[in-house]
């Protein structure tokens, strides 16, 4: 009888499945263990990692940042490959904004002075919210917010109230983006408390997030990564099928797990670990996709349908060569913006500016001196932007501008001379992500939503079949990805995390740990 080498093939060619792919490789290169593919239904690898270019700048269409670069097993890579220097400016090479000009709707500019008791009074309900206690903080705040009364004459129809509620909303709209809840009710605070962040600088990558891909893929032997294969089937075996001896066939070992490709074609496998988003299990536990068969035990379907996965899309415009630097000793061609929008049903809100501009919270330079533009998008406008016409993106941004930055900036950032137009502000070009309509992703990062829990993220890290490891072949099938981590979910380290996870609980079970590494 020929025994075969166990066969492993992993579902998806981001993060998680390409650092389990690392990590098993290179245990067992030297002793050639298993048989080993990527699967991967994309053209290229990278997944949620999407760099690119738009205007001859780099730009993340995924992934944009490092969250904390203490302990980072990503910050880690970067340094290694030297992916954090670059002759090129990048996206966010400075960081995060530390100066934003905040304007409210109509043009008025907001000073720090009034913004940031608002902005610390929203933080302080935040961390509460996740479960720390209330300081003397908000009372002080609000005393702080009463002597403001006064500073808001000239501020055209905006009341101290109104104002308020609208840097509130700006602040809930990047957390909106940041969690990707399109509605912040929906997410489940306490739950949210148990995400954990690394300390230290948040950076991203100069030569680009998908040099750490790179990386974690160069060393996987050619045809080890199969692009263009989308699974549309996977048949396990929960229970052992008693017509068949032992699982010999042919005089082979039979693997357990078959998986049908979208071509048609069919691949057996001992083990497979999982690592598409959460957005496409969801779509896979649907009655009817068939995708799982048979269909996964409920606590596994339970898990994947409690948990949340929102949409969240990035949209990239060229400042048009039209808009011309009108202040040379400006940091740049144009400032970061904070917005602060009159609420949607206001009737002293400005018209024409379009439903979905009026939740977004900043539009901001890429870098210091870039013409290009970007703003983050959240929930239901993430999605209806994705159908948008790059006209009609192009057509709201501006309106809106116009609306901003109709008034004279007087701090010396801009210098509007002819402010009939918003000064002037034209577009040449847009890109925009579309990560909800992508079948393969169906939507960005998952949150812990209202009815879930961080057992659930558990739950949706245990391989099947589930406690019964006598009665059928085990370990058939397991499950890596961003939303597979209690603490980490929703991010690349995470995604990392629990590829390595996987790669672990196989060389485990074969007891490869400890002996190879
Ligand atoms: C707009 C946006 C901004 C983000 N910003 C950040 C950030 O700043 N910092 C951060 O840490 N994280 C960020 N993230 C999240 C981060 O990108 C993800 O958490 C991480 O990349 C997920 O990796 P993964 O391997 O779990 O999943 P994926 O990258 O989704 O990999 C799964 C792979 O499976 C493939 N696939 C799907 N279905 C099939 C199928 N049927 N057959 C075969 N293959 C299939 C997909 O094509 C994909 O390549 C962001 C994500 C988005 C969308
Ligand atoms: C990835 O980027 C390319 C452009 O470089 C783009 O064509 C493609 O649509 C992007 N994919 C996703 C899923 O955003
Ligand atoms: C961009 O501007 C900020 C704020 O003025 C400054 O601190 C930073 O050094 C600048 N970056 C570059 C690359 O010049
Ligand atoms: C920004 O552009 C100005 C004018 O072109 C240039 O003098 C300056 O060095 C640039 N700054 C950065 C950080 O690129």
């Amino acid at each position: 009888m020929v025994v075969k080498k166990p066969k492993i093939v992993i579902i998806g060619a981001g993060m998680a499945g390409l650092t389990a792919a690392n990590k098993l490789h290179t245990v067992t290169a030297s002793k050639d263990m298993f048989e080993l593919y990527v699967v991967e239904g994309g053209t290229r690898l990278g997944g949620r990692i999407n760099t690119s270019e738009f205007c001859g700048d780099k730009i993340e269409m995924g992934a944009t940042w490092i969250h904390g670069i203490g302990g980072s097993p990503i910050h880690k890579i970067a340094q290694q490959i030297h992916s954090l220097e670059s002759d090129q400016p990048w996206e966010c090479m400075d960081g995060n904004l530390d100066e934003p000009t905040t304007i409210a709707e109509g043009g008025f500019i907001l000073n720090p002075s009034i913004v940031d008791p608002f902005t610390k009074l929203f933080n302080t309900l935040m961390d509460h919210a996740q479960g720390m206690k209330l300081s003397d903080s908000v009372s002080d705040t609000e005393k702080s917010l009463e002597k403001k009364q006064e500073e808001l004459k000239g501020y055209g129809k905006w009341s101290k109230k109104l104002l308020e509620e609208g840097i509130f909303a700006m602040h809930e709209n990047a957390q909106r983006t940041y969690t990707s809840a399109g509605d912040l009710l929906s997410l489940d605070y306490r739950a949210e408390s148990e995400y954990q962040m690394f300390p230290g600088e948040e950076i991203t990558i100069a030569k680009g997030y998908l040099s750490i891909i790179e990386s974690l893929a160069s060393v996987l032997p050619p045809g080890t990564v199969q692009l263009g294969r989308k699974v549309t089937k996977i048949e396990w075996q929960p229970e052992r099928k008693n017509h068949e001896p032992m699982n010999v066939e042919n005089g082979y070992c039979s693997r357990p797990v078959k998986l049908h490709f979208n071509d048609g074609s069919v691949m057996s496998a001992d083990h497979v670990i999982i690592t598409v988003s959460l957005g496409v299990l969801k779509a896979a536990i649907h009655d009817d996709s068939g995708m799982f068969y048979p269909p996964l035990p409920s606590f596994k379907a339970d898990a994947i349908s409690r948990l949340g996965f929102g949409v969240v899309n990035k949209i990239f415009m060229q400042l048009s060569p039209t808009h011309e630097r009108k202040n040379e000793h400006s940091e740049g061609w144009f400032p970061s913006l904070q917005m602060v929008f009159h609420s949607p049903q206001s009737e002293m809100r400005h018209k024409k500016i379009p439903w979905w501009m009026r939740r977004t919270a900043t539009l901001c330079p890429i870098y210091n001196n870039s013409s290009v533009l970007l703003s983050w998008f959240a929930g239901k406008e993430a999605l209806a932007l994705e159908s948008l016409k790059d006209e009609e993106i192009i057509q709201g941004v501006s309106t809106t501008l116009s609306s901003f930055l109709s008034h004279k900036f007087s701090n010396g950032n801009v210098n509007a001379e002819d402010n009939s137009q918003g000064y002037g502000v034209k577009f040449s070009k847009v890109l925009k992500t579309k990560w909800g309509t992508d079948p393969l992703f169906l939507g960005s990062y998952s949150y812990v939503a209202v009815g879930s829990s961080g057992d659930d993220l558990d739950a949706m890290a245990e391989p099947l079949p589930k406690d019964k490891p006598l009665a059928s072949p085990p370990l058939q099938i397991l499950f890596a990805g961003e939303a597979t981590h209690r603490t980490h979910y929703s991010t690349t380290h995470g995604a990392y995390f629990s590829g390595l996870r996987e790669a672990n609980r196989l060389l485990q079970h074969y007891h490869c740990l400890g002996i190879y590494n």
